[in-house]
């Protein structure tokens, strides 16, 4: 399933890991990730339990606003400027996004909008935490296919 709907580049070399839920594999993806201290960007506002189990791990946290397709691509850049500019060590390392149906704003990032934060991702060279709970959850005859993070990657390299 995840190789016909994701595409992973190198998936045969992958490994899966099958979780308790959505929730538990956010959490554990966090704990891969993450260490006290290290910057993550979030939306602002932002899915509540994400804050919440980001406070466990006591990162610093760079919020960044959104509009009706998502986060900002010119905040998301004047954040990044800003933080390292500042001179402190605080280069996020990773990106929270809920790309569809996101929770709490209820919006759908386009295909141009995932293009444009994938571009600013690789040029400072931030992991996208992509998370996707919603995307069968469509009532459309057909689903809608947006561009994820592994399509637009595979069809860069
Ligand atoms: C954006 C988002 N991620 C994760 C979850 C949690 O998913 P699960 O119940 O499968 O752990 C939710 C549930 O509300 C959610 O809205």
């Amino acid at each position: 399933m995840v190789e016909q709907w994701h595409s992973p580049p190198r998936w045969a070399e992958s490994d899966l890991l099958v979780t308790v839920g959505n929730q538990d594999g956010v959490s554990k993806a966090l704990d891969m990730l993450l260490d006290p201290e290290d910057f993550i960007v979030v939306p602002d506002p932002c899915y509540s339990d994400f804050l919440c189990m980001l406070t466990a791990l006591a990162p610093q946290i760079v919020a960044v606003g959104v509009d009706d397709e998502g986060i900002r691509p010119d905040i998301l850049k004047s954040s990044l400027e800003k933080a390292i500019s500042s001179g402190s060590t605080g280069i996020p390392k990773a990106l929270y996004l809920v790309p569809n149906s996101c929770n709490p704003t209820g919006t759908n990032m386009s295909e141009e909008r995932r293009q444009e934060i994938y571009a600013i991702a690789q040029q400072y060279d931030l992991i996208i935490l992509e998370d996707d709970p919603y995307f069968f959850l469509q009532f459309n005859e057909k689903l809608t296919i947006n561009e994820n993070v592994f399509k637009i990657s595979n069809n860069r390299s």
